[in-house]
């Protein structure tokens, strides 16, 4: 290698820094990628973890609403989190998902894209995508238009009512109808749904623009049983393909999504931290839980 090279490489290197503007010794987990090829906008999950999350800290008023908390979501995981009123995992999920900035901690989604870096729209361009508890759908439009719009959203409403789906994207568009139940109200107006079918619209939405990462604040809260049932049967019919992070009060919904599969984890959170973290049988049976639960 020449001088020249070397020194062109060096300036690079800086301005790369300076861009990065990573303090020394805190790259979270930066260093291990070294010798792998990262692509830009590809999320590394070489590890294991699609997010982790180490003792994260936020206060409101010096109230710790998150207390070093520290969790770790596997690709393809499907966990849940229950814990009571307050625990702090709306909290949580502002902290991923950008609209919380943390006190102290870090966050990574894969092993090299430093969350707090990244604004709230930058990290739902990643790939992390959040449903929140009221459904949030184009009431005016039709079921159709909405998976449409979703399906568009980075160019825009307007440019997008223009531009004309191809046939692999109607295709999409089909196919997820059929996944959120919603085939036969496709030309219907959003406006007209039942609770359950907006959320399910909702969730549709946002599977339209293929996350990595989904973030479900209670997801069944005003549903019926049947509806309950079915977005249990939708969930776990994305475990594997996507990773899902599901906080729910609802025992008989989390008892649905973790039946007879010991490997999907029950995080419990109570203020702001880990209380117990395992199968849904572990956690139950954790006597630190049922004080919780119980209030002491
Ligand atoms: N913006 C805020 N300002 C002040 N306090 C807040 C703010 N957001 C949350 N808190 C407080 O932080 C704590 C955790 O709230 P959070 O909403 O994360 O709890 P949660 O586990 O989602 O509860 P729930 O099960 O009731 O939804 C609560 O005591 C709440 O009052
Ligand atoms: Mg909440």
């Amino acid at each position: 290698m020449t001088p020249e090279l070397m020194e062109a490489g060096a300036r690079l290197r800086t301005k790369h820094a300076e861009r990065s503007n990573a303090p020394a010794g805190n790259s979270g987990g930066r260093e291990t990628s070294y010798g792998r090829v990262v692509q830009p906008g590809v999320v590394d999950v070489a590890h294991g973890a699609i997010l982790y999350l180490d003792d994260i800290s936020v206060s409101f008023d010096g109230f710790k609403a998150l207390n070093a908390l520290s969790l770790s979501i596997s690709a393809g995981e499907l966990r849940c989190i229950i814990g009571p009123n307050g625990a702090g995992k709306t909290t949580l999920m502002d902290v991923i998902t950008g609209k919380t900035r943390p006190d102290a901690g870090r966050a990574y989604f894969g092993s090299t894209i430093d969350l707090l870096r990244l604004r709230e729209n930058q990290i739902a361009q990643i790939g992390i995508g959040r449903k929140f508890q009221k459904p949030t759908v184009f009431e005016h439009l039709s079921v159709f238009q909405n998976l449409e719009l979703a399906l568009k959203a980075d160019r825009g409403v307007r440019a997008s009512m223009r531009f004309r789906l191809s046939g692999a994207q109607l295709d999409r568009i089909a196919a997820m109808l059929q996944l959120i139940h919603l085939t036969d109200s496709a030309q219907r107006g959003a406006g007209g749904l039942s609770h359950g079918q907006k959320q399910w619209l909702e969730i549709g939405m946002l599977l339209m623009q293929d996350p990595k990462l989904l973030l479900l604040d209670e997801p069944v809260a005003g549903m019926t049983d049947e509806e309950t049932e079915r977005t249990a049967e939708l969930f776990l019919s994305l475990e594997g393909s996507h990773s899902l992070v599901i906080v729910e009060h609802d025992m008989k919904f989390i008892g649905a999504l973790t039946q007879g599969k010991a490997h999907r984890r029950v995080t419990v959170l109570h203020e702001g931290s880990v209380l117990a973290e395992g199968s849904l049988a572990q956690v139950q049976a954790n006597q630190q839980v049922v004080e919780v639960y119980l209030g002491r």
